[in-house]
């Protein structure tokens, strides 16, 4: 029942934007993480640690020993889409053509179960694969892509969250369910799969102009009858997007006011994108503790714009990483910090590289409020975590000789790293 890991180690204790960057973390050279029962049970450093620990438990236990790699909490996505994963990388457009002419088409399979399966088997194993271990995950209309999705994901014993897309206006037939039907499925699912093993559900609106008011009150309704389960939509990702939803809806004193209005806002509920907000749509969303995805692979890819942290952090938002796809190119955080901190450059702001692997790993479980649960190594939380390689490609092996402390580090491997360099994923604290 004990697992006992060795080698350098990092994690996170808190925001490194609220508190002394020193205060933010814990960093061991030579660290030891102590598993028991899939759980943390102890983290420090090793010779010490070893030193303290009963010699029962130690004698009883092999230490397996990461040399020369970093171990760190498993990545977080808090914004990704699993039925978009066949029409990653498609040419030309921005969001809302590109929803029409690539998306719409490749979610309509998703009525098919066993298609479904086949292709979150495949998304799940690509995000182990990248060293992600939770993430929060739209679904399509289709009560049976949930089915598949979750189906998996409680094979893989994995923390995952999902729900059904509710749309009922403006998108095609073939995707459309009703205000009634949306909240009668969504229901089912929720008292089918959440809570069940480590399996949490959301309410999944896919964006403004696609539900009707009385759809997003229902979902409103229904979150008001499950205050446990997750809200998770779209917020001012693209200028033509943010027009429309001001011309649907008028009574709206901006896009944020459309999901206030239908009560979806709070501490539970997650918008991805933001790259366009006004100070009041910031202000509601801090003072609501609702949070924000910062997807910067998609924002770029397609065109939708550079998204604000400094903004966002200054209105006191939870904000965490999202790779957003299909719209998103990769499923490495480690690329998605890439483009974050490419973003900022872009604004002349500095996204730091503790900053940016606070955002992947403890940041996106604030943003989930699963603190305490997944994020970091605190005792009691569940054992997911990750052991980057330093030497997986010459070029960074190269460049890593000529690098002088943690700081560098961890930019180097956020600037050159990606898929190749997670060497380990353990779920519970069992190697995948
Ligand atoms: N807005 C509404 N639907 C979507 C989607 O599928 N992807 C992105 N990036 N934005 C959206
Ligand atoms: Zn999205």
């Amino acid at each position: 029942m004990y697992k006992i890991y060795r080698g350098e180690l990092l994690h996170f204790l808190a925001d490194p934007a609220k508190v002394v960057l020193e205060e933010s973390y814990e960093y061991f050279q030579d660290g030891l993480l102590v598993i028991k029962n899939g759980l943390v049970e102890q983290v420090g450093d090793a010779e010490i640690l070893l030193a303290t620990l009963s010699p029962l438990l130690v004698e009883g236990t092999e230490v397996i020993h990461y040399e020369d790699g970093l171990i760190m909490p498993g990545f977080i996505d808090t914004h990704v889409h699993y039925p978009q994963t066949e029409m990653i990388a498609s040419y030309g457009e921005q969001l809302l053509e590109w929803l029409e002419n690539y998306t719409f088409p490749a979610e309509r399979k998703f009525c098919d179960e066993e298609h479904g399966g086949n292709v979150a088997e495949f998304f799940l194993s690509q995000l182990l694969e990248a060293g992600t271990t939770t993430a929060l995950v739209f679904g399509t209309v289709h009560k049976e892509s949930v089915d598949a999705f979750f189906t998996i994901a409680q094979q893989k014993k994995l923390r995952m969250i999902c729900g059904k897309v509710l749309m009922d206006q403006n998108c095609p037939d073939y995707l459309s369910d009703t205000a009634e039907t949306g909240y009668a499925d969504s229901k089912a699912l929720i008292e089918k799969w959440h809570k069940k093993d480590r399996l949490q559900y959301a309410i999944t609106p896919r964006f403004a102009p696609t539900c009707s008011t009385e759809q997003l009150n229902k979902a409103g309704q229904l979150l008001a009858e499950y205050p446990d389960v997750y809200l998770h939509t779209h917020l001012c990702e693209n200028k033509d997007e943010i027009a429309w939803v001001q011309e649907l809806f008028p009574n709206s004193s901006n896009y944020l006011d459309v999901y206030d209005q239908s009560k979806l806002l709070g501490r539970r509920s997650v918008f991805a994108h933001g790259v366009h907000l006004q100070e009041q749509e910031c202000q509601r969303l801090g003072e609501t503790n609702s949070a924000i995805a910062f997807c910067p692979s998609s924002n770029l890819f397609l065109g939708s714009g550079l998204f604000n942290l400094k903004q966002a952090q200054q209105h006191n938002i939870n904000v965490g990483f999202g790779s957003d796809i299909g719209a998103g190119t990769t499923f490495s955080m480690l690329s998605t910090i890439n483009e974050g901190y490419k973003t900022q450059q872009l604004r002349a702001d500095k996204l730091s590289p503790f900053q940016s692997f606070y955002l992947a790993t403890l940041g996106g479980a604030t943003v989930l409020d699963l603190e305490g649960t997944i994020g970091n190594f605190t005792k009691g939380a569940e054992a997911d975590f990750i052991v980057l390689d330093y030497h997986a490609t010459p070029l960074m092996d190269r460049r890593m000789k000529h690098c002088q402390n943690l700081t560098e580090k961890l930019f180097i491997l956020s600037m050159l790293g990606d898929e190749r360099h997670v060497k380990a994923t353990h779920i519970m604290g069992e190697l995948v």
